[in-house]
């Protein structure tokens, strides 16, 4: 009995919280203040950025690197087994992530997922509500997914220790007696805020175990203009570190070489272009613009509603982008999220709605064949990556992907000492790229 309060004690002791801020420790501003004013970028293929100056590729201006506190966390248990995973993978906690598709979880059938190495197992209560509890029994370990679930509380298949789903905490441990003086209420299995919305369970992943932080923003949802629309849903999952899944997701110089085909543009259409960019909150925003005029779909609507087509493109932390088209009356609205699964994958989810007179599966087939070219790339992007090489990052084309990594670290950084976030665009910027 001793063994257990111990446990509980750790759940609720604030070493936790230090270990949790050990992992922003890593990561130091002035290096990304370097990094932003670099033409060049370069970084290791594990996800964690190194900047060089032009005047040299191998000459380092700003390293950061990985804590390792991982090993010893790993063996400390209790608490510290709940913060583990976020003492340093590159992954962004404290954050909404879709963990599945709601049409995954029917009755009272338990799914599972994982997200930033933790995994969870999720479900609808009796009365409706999401849960997502870490799906490891904190008796034993258990995966609790294994175990029942009536509708209230899920029941480990071990020793039949019972769980209420949407708090997570113990209210039955049937090998006690009437001598016991246990405090079973006491005992938490790890659980997390949850949420449906856009037909996804939202899982706030947060950083310390049972304990949340004083707000939380609503979940992520999707901008609709009207009533009546359609909406379809497709996923896509990437061999490779979410910061990989992201900046391949903003990467404006790849599509007239991966999405090639007569409907869309070719390698032969390529032309300079010219994007206004200006800082949003934890992102930034591709002003809304007419979009490219050697894509055959936008030309095709402006000729349709006779309005300009405008599109507003934003990517916000910790993995959201955001797309609106609109022309006159009709609209188009799609998000993507990548979401980190475990180091070496990551998921593209992607969901849009428009009130275009456009049949959901003819959308669904071209955005399939979008999505999987971006997979075939980074499946053998990974093949590459597997030997750890340098690589780089340029201006323009890759400068969106120095910004998220400078948000990133401003993020960690304004974490770690309580200040402002300190946001690596300090006001509009126009970008030029041939693509
Ligand atoms: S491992 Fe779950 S009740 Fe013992
Ligand atoms: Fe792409």
């Amino acid at each position: 009995m001793a063994y257990i309060e111990l446990l509980i004690e750790e759940n609720t002791s604030e070493s936790g919280n230090m270990q949790l801020d050990a992992r922003g420790g890593c990561f130091d501003a002035l290096a990304v203040a370097r990094l932003l004013r670099c033409d060049a970028v370069y970084y290791d293929a594990n996800g964690f950025e190194r900047a060089a100056s032009e005047d040299g590729p191998y000459e380092v201006c700003g390293e950061l690197t990985m804590s390792d506190t991982v090993q010893s966390l790993v063996q400390a248990g209790g608490a510290a087994r709940e913060t583990v995973a976020e003492s340093d993978l590159g992954f962004l906690w404290d954050f909404w992530y879709p963990a599945l598709r709601s049409t995954e979880v029917t009755d009272k059938r338990l799914a599972t997922a994982m997200l930033l190495e933790v995994p969870l197992v999720l479900g609808r209560a009796s009365d409706g509500r999401a849960f997502a509890m870490r799906d490891s029994c904190p008796h034993r370990g258990i995966p609790l997914s294994y175990g029942r679930f009536d509708g209230q509380a899920v029941e480990c298949s071990y020793h039949g220790w019972r769980f209420e789903a949407c708090t997570g905490r113990c209210i039955e441990i049937p090998s006690l007696t009437s001598q016991d003086k246990l405090k079973v209420e006491r005992i938490f299995a790890g659980h997390y805020p949850c949420e449906e919305r856009d037909g996804y369970f939202w899982v706030f992943m947060n950083s310390q175990g049972t304990r949340l932080p004083e707000t939380i923003l609503p979940a992520p949802q999707l901008a609709v203009f009207s009533e009546k629309y359609r909406i379809t849903h497709l996923t896509c999952d990437l061999p490779s570190h979410v910061d990989h899944g992201i900046i391949g997701l903003m990467d404006p110089a790849h599509g007239p070489f991966v999405h090639q085909s007569w409907y869309w543009r070719s390698r032969h259409s390529i032309h300079e272009k010219e994007k206004k960019f200006e800082p949003i909150p934890y992102g930034f925003r591709m002003s809304p613009h007419t979009p490219s005029s050697n894509s055959a779909p936008y030309r095709m609507l402006q000729k349709y509603t006779g309005e300009p087509v405008t599109t507003t493109i934003d990517f916000v932390l910790p993995n959201i982008r955001t797309e609106e088209i609109r022309s006159g009356k009709l609209w188009f609205s799609s998000r993507a999220t990548v979401t980190p699964v475990r180091r070496g994958l990551c998921r593209i989810d992607f969901v849009a709605a428009w009130n275009l007179l456009l049949p959901v599966w003819i959308f669904r087939s071209f955005a399939k064949k979008f999505l999987r070219q971006d997979q075939e790339t980074m499946i053998l992007q990974a093949e590459g990556l597997e030997h750890n090489p340098r690589l780089m990052l340029i201006d323009d084309a890759d400068r969106p992907a120095k910004w998220y990594f400078g948000l990133k670290t401003g993020l960690l950084e304004s974490r770690r000492t309580g200040e402002a976030m300190v946001h690596p665009m300090i006001g509009p910027v126009t970008l030029h790229w041939r693509s």
